[in-house]
């Protein structure tokens, strides 16, 4: 708990790293606001885990980053907005904080896929759970009916990443096998989205396995941009939302590993601090 009350920073969280890609470009588009991340890096990665497993976790961090003054918690993990962000909108905000609010990576994203895909037919490469989930395509059908949405779990890329283990032979031999897979369902896809916010590390690579005219979207523009938007519509979260450009960073794990792994998502140096559930 803080005692400074006025102190309302934005609640960024990712189930380790994957967020810092987001947090990275929201910083640069507002950097007025204050921040918080909150990497649950102990429990990582969450991409396999049961929903319950996933939802459960989630909300505990958000209650941690509530306590620490957010009145708005975005969820930069695509996992966990695919798999706990409704429930802890519907049941659990209501009760726990109805003035406050947490919102996910998917809805922006989906908002805006329309705009990049001339054939309709729109790729989705992710973690073993988002894909299951099938919130992409629910929500793609919900804004573009039209589209035909193709997806793709890739479960080995995230542990890869987290073990800096992507800039080798093995990481291009899992990456070529999910790309290939999920072309193989359609030669028409002309427009990816990257739902797993890890995945922009390895975009070039990803790109690499792809024809040239393929488009790839990274969320953390498309989310900053969202984010802009939202705080323009919502006067009333807006206002507790406070203003000093300060940014803080915690994590579950250790922060002297965290922040070693961090730079490399953030692109600057990260220093961090323990959080313990
Ligand atoms: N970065 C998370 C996402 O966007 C996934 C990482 C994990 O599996 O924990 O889905």
């Amino acid at each position: 708990m803080t005692n400074d009350t006025s102190y309302k920073p934005i609640g960024i969280f990712d189930s380790g790293f994957g967020g810092l890609t987001v947090m990275k470009e929201i910083v640069k588009d507002l950097p007025q606001y204050d921040f918080i991340y909150l990497g649950d890096n102990a429990r990582a990665p969450y991409g396999s885990r049961s929903f319950e497993t996933v939802y459960e976790y989630t909300l505990e961090c958000v209650k941690q980053l509530f306590d620490k003054g957010c009145h708005l918690v975005i969820l930069a993990c695509n996992t966990a907005s695919a798999k706990a962000l409704r429930t802890i909108q519907q049941n659990d905000l209501p009760l726990l904080a109805p003035h406050k609010r947490v919102l996910g990576v998917i809805r922006p994203t989906t908002e805006l896929i329309g705009n990049y895909s001339k054939t309709k037919h729109v790729g989705v490469l992710g973690t073993a759970g988002t894909v299951s989930s099938g919130s992409y395509s629910v929500e793609i059908e919900r804004f573009f009916p039209e589209i035909k949405v193709f997806q793709e779990a890739c479960p080995m890329w995230v542990p890869l990443i987290e073990n800096n283990e992507f800039d080798n032979p093995g990481a291009d031999y899992f990456i070529k096998k999910n790309v290939d897979a999920l072309m193989k369902q359609s030669a028409d896809i002309d427009a990816i989205i990257l739902g797993c916010t890890h995945y922009p590390l390895i975009i070039d690579k990803i790109k690499k396995n792809l024809p040239p005219h393929v488009q790839l979207l990274s969320q953390g523009t498309i989310v900053s941009h969202g984010l802009k938007d939202y705080l323009l519509r919502h006067a009333e979260i807006e206002k507790n939302c406070s203003k000093r450009g300060d940014v803080k960073f915690y994590t579950t794990d250790t922060p002297e590993t965290f922040d070693k792994a961090a730079t490399l998502f953030y692109g600057k140096e990260v220093k961090s601090q323990h959080l313990a559930l």
